[in-house]
This record gives structure tokens, sequence and C-alpha cells, in this order.
């Protein structure tokens, strides 16, 4: 079993990774499934802004590619005041693939953690039974 401090760690070392010459605000992330392999991931800039990638989706992307679909828990990290926010898009993918009750440990820098899960970090989020009509 993997704690929420070794999560973190591996998220941390993957922010090393960013590439971030527009922004310089590295973050980092690790996701763990539900069989224990790790997928990090960092954020990724183009100088076409929008194609940003961030460190979550990242990782998500990198583990669904690999045909993983069954995931246990999500470490972010940055150099911020609070535990770091995930942004909307990331919110919206993390629900697409998530369980609704799955951990998300939110970090900074000073070591603080906060915990939130998939459900409370996007309520009400749109989903695929919205999808479907009838
Ligand atoms: N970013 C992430 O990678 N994850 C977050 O949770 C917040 C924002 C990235 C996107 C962009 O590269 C930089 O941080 C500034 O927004």
């Amino acid at each position: 079993m993997f704690s929420k401090e070794e999560l973190v760690k591996k998220a941390l070392a993957a922010r090393e990774k960013a590439y971030v010459p527009y922004s310089n605000f590295p973050v980092g992330a690790a996701l763990i499934t539900k069989e224990g392999k790790i997928f990090t991931g960092c954020n990724i800039e183009n100088a076409a802004f929008p194609v940003t990638c961030c460190a979550e989706r990242t990782a998500l992307f990198k583990a669904v590619s690999e045909g993983e679909r069954s995931f246990e828990a999500l470490a972010v990290v940055a150099d911020t005041d609070r535990p770091v926010s995930p942004c909307g898009s990331c919110r919206q993918v993390l629900a697409e693939f998530c369980p609704p009750e799955m951990p998300v440990y939110l970090a900074n820098l000073r070591g603080e953690v906060e915990i939130m899960d998939v459900a409370s970090l996007l309520p009400g989020a749109f989903g695929a039974k919205d999808l479907m009509k009838g």
C-alpha cells in the first residue's frame, strides 16, 4: 500500500520534469491504480497557450492510454499558498475516469496536504449518464 506522503513525493519528482517556459509554474501529479501502479505527470506548455496540458491530465491520459481504468488516488503538488487547486478541465477529466469517492491529495511545497474526493471537486458533474436519453 502506498501512503499519501509517498504519492505526494512521486508528484514532487514529476514536477521536476514540467515544461513551463511561459508560466514558470511547475506542477506535478501522481496517480495510483487499484493494482498499485503509479503514473506520474507534469504540466506541458505550448507557445499556443490553450494547447497546454496540466499535470493531472498528463498523468491520467498516460494511464488511460496504457489501458488502465481503475484508479485509487491522485496527488497533485505546486508552489501555492494553499494546497494547489486543480483547474476545471482536470476536474471534468477526473470525473470521467475516477470513482466519485476517490481521494485527491492537493499539496504544496510547504508540506500542506488537503484531501478532497472527486465528487466534491466537481459537484453535479456532467457525465456519460447525461448523454443517455429516455
Ligand atoms: N496547472 C496544472 O498543471 N495543474 C493545476 O492544477 C493548475 C494549473 C498548470 C497549467 C499551466 O501550465 C500552469 O499550471 C499555469 O496555469
